[in-house]
């Protein structure tokens, strides 16, 4: 039998069942999966928990994996590989972090809403992000549409927007936490990053925001001016009926499509528990600027 498709949010949302994660995907059932994310940029797979190498394999099925992100002068100890982002609130010997651990400075940006890896030249496509301990009390992920983001814009809104360029900067999404003092030597790692406003979904044809935490501001405007714009768009896409909020359990993977969606982590009580997420992710195979042209 073949992989099911139950969709839990139309056009949004929808979980993938009756398909063993750990184990090698039959082409039929990857091109399913493949035709779901087309459709609903949000994909939740139910267990059981997967090895960091099964986790990479599936991956493999939806294109490259980007390397995760280094940007500090001295490394951040890794407890996982470099095909993984650890998106846990772990030490590399398991242990919670502290307070002003500079990897949970780190990992606080990813509560503010944003697009993974944005301020790549090639910019996270997919992401897949694997649940190894559940939070009881919070620690949510919440996905918010770009597409219906985009469709609820007033039309002289969408008028302004639609060839607009948007500098990303990921230590522009850090100073915003109060993380920053990078040096030059350290900012030259990841150079600025130029992206649309507005992408089209090539599945649907459907128009979508491209915004993100990283997103600093617009090329050709004064900064202030594209910092207030995009603060505006962030607000508009990011209401409440446009919002799909997912609670983890054990082994849950979802996997989204970072072109079409923004989403954001949520604090989790108490902050001494664990909250052990690993992520790969899968990066655009050119540049969007290169695609839209
Ligand atoms: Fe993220």
């Amino acid at each position: 039998m073949s992989a099911t498709v139950q969709v839990i949010r139309p056009g949004f949302v929808a979980e993938i069942g009756n398909v063993d994660l750990r184990t090698v995907i039959a082409p039929d059932d990857v091109a399913i999966i493949q035709n779901a994310v087309d459709n609903h940029p949000v994909l939740v797979f139910r267990g059981p928990t997967l090895t960091n190498d099964q986790h990479i394999a599936f991956s493999k099925n939806f294109g490259n994996l980007s390397r995760a992100t280094e940007y500090q002068k001295d490394p951040m100890k890794r407890r996982l590989g470099g095909e993984m982002t650890d998106a846990s609130n772990l030490s590399e010997d398991n242990q919670v972090l502290g307070a002003g651990d500079r990897r949970r400075m780190n990992n606080l940006g990813s509560r503010r809403w944003h697009t993974d890896g944005s301020y790549k030249a090639l910019s996270g496509k997919y992401s897949l992000l694997h649940c190894h301990t559940e939070i009881a009390d919070g620690g949510q992920t919440q996905f918010a549409d770009m597409r219906g983001g985009y469709d609820a814009l007033p039309e002289r809104m969408k008028q302004l927007i639609d060839k607009l360029v948007v500098v990303h900067s990921i230590f522009y999404s850090r100073e915003v936490v109060g993380f920053g003092g990078f040096s030059p030597e350290e900012q030259s790692t990841l150079p600025q990053a130029r992206h649309p406003l507005v992408r089209v979904h090539p599945a649907s044809g459907r128009k979508s925001l491209y915004i993100s935490s990283h997103a600093w501001h617009i090329e050709g405007w004064p900064i202030p001016e594209g910092i207030d714009l995009l603060h505006e768009l962030t607000e508009y896409a990011t209401q409440p009926d446009n919002v799909y909020t997912h609670q983890w359990q054990v082994g849950d993977l979802t996997m989204w499509d970072n072109r079409f969606t923004m989403h954001r982590a949520r604090r989790h009580w108490p902050e001494t528990a664990v909250r052990d997420m690993r992520r790969t992710t899968i990066e655009e195979a050119a540049p969007p600027l290169q695609q839209a042209a």
